[in-house]
């Protein structure tokens, strides 16, 4: 991270800008790039062309200093860019072979299924696993937890990271829990994000789950434009966040339930395209008795195929029968 993120980098950002920038907790170059237009038009008084102006110039910013990679490189600089991603291990050692090894820094991995399919374990799972050191599976960071289900129980924490021979006062200490109540705070929630990430070593952001609040704020076809707007946003700017820290996000998401859903099929996450684009990976679970599968959907380089695991005192790991090969 270079040292001087300061706005005063910014030509044509003057004090009485900066505070206003400042008062919508816009404190550094980084969070000014990962904001959308509008976020920072609505700050600096409406106008629009300046807010995209000061957005570009915090991305060259950052481009010349290394933190961004370039609009245009070759292959060869993307492979080598490519090669810089880390991984964390889901806990099971099965699942991390559909990543090749784990989920990817720099990315959104989004885990969709029915109810019980292992969701919320998972995100349990990896936020102990992503605190061990590197030849363990972790990268000895830490987690934001944004849990919008009020689902996330620290005890199930202090019963994992046991299980895995880890102090859990320890590792509690180092899961930052927001719960957010509904879909505007779940947006603040991700603005504030940016001094954490610094400050705490963060290196993975859960959300869990990404689209309950906007299917519940913005419910039937009248609303549906709005919904898929302001979704879209949050994807956009997650995905800002993972690329610009080099931190691993990790999404969750139902599937449609109801039978006179929008998109019919009733194995379809929620959000349809907007979630889709702004996932790097998609994985789809599913219940098969106490086994759960997963599946790697429409990924960019790695083929279609199923594995199995289990939800246990570990959180989530390989079944009993494939431990043994
Ligand atoms: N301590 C535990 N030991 C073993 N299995 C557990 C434990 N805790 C939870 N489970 C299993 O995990 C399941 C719940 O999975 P999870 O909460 O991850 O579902 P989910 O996919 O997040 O569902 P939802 O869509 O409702 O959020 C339970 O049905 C139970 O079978
Ligand atoms: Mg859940």
């Amino acid at each position: 991270m270079p040292d001087d993120l300061s706005i005063d980098n910014i030509a044509g950002i003057g004090p009485v800008t900066k505070q206003k920038l400042h008062d919508g907790g816009i404190l550094n170059i980084m969070d000014l790039a990962t904001r959308n237009i509008s976020d920072i038009a609505d700050l600096i008084g409406g106008d629009s062309e300046k807010a995209s102006d000061f957005i570009t110039k915090a991305r060259s910013y950052l481009m010349e200093k290394g933190v961004l990679s370039k609009d245009f490189m070759s292959a060869t600089e993307l492979y080598k860019i490519r090669k810089s991603i880390e991984r964390i291990s889901t806990g099971a050692r099965n699942l991390d072979g559909l990543f090749e090894g784990g989920i990817e820094t720099g990315a959104i991995t989004e885990f969709y299924g029915e109810f019980g399919s292992g969701k919320t374990q998972i995100c349990h799972t990896m936020s102990v696993v992503v605190q061990m050191p590197k030849d363990k599976g972790g990268l000895d960071g830490s987690t934001i937890y944004i849990d919008t289900e009020n689902t996330f129980r620290p005890e199930r924490i202090a019963q994992i990271a046991e299980n895995r021979g880890l102090d859990p006062l320890k590792v509690m200490e180092r899961i930052i829990v927001a719960r957010a109540y509904n879909s505007s705070h779940q947006e603040l929630l991700l603005k504030a994000i940016g001094k954490y990430i610094e400050n705490e070593g963060v290196r993975l952001v859960i959300v869990d789950s990404v689209t309950s609040h906007y299917r519940s704020d913005f419910p039937g076809r009248g609303t549906l434009a709005e919904r898929q707007q302001r979704l879209n946003g949050f994807m956009h700017q997650l995905l800002r966040t993972a690329e610009m820290y080099n931190i691993a996000v990790v999404v969750t998401n139902q599937v449609q339930s109801s039978p006179d859903s929008f998109f019919g099929d009733p194995t379809k996450p929620v959000g349809g395209h907007v979630v889709a684009h702004m996932s790097t990976y998609r994985v789809y679970l599913r219940k098969s008795g106490k086994a759960r599968v997963a599946r790697m959907v429409d990924s960019p380089y790695m083929a279609e195929r199923e594995v199995v695991f289990i939800v246990s005192e570990k959180g989530i790991e390989d079944a009993p029968e494939d431990k043994k090969k």
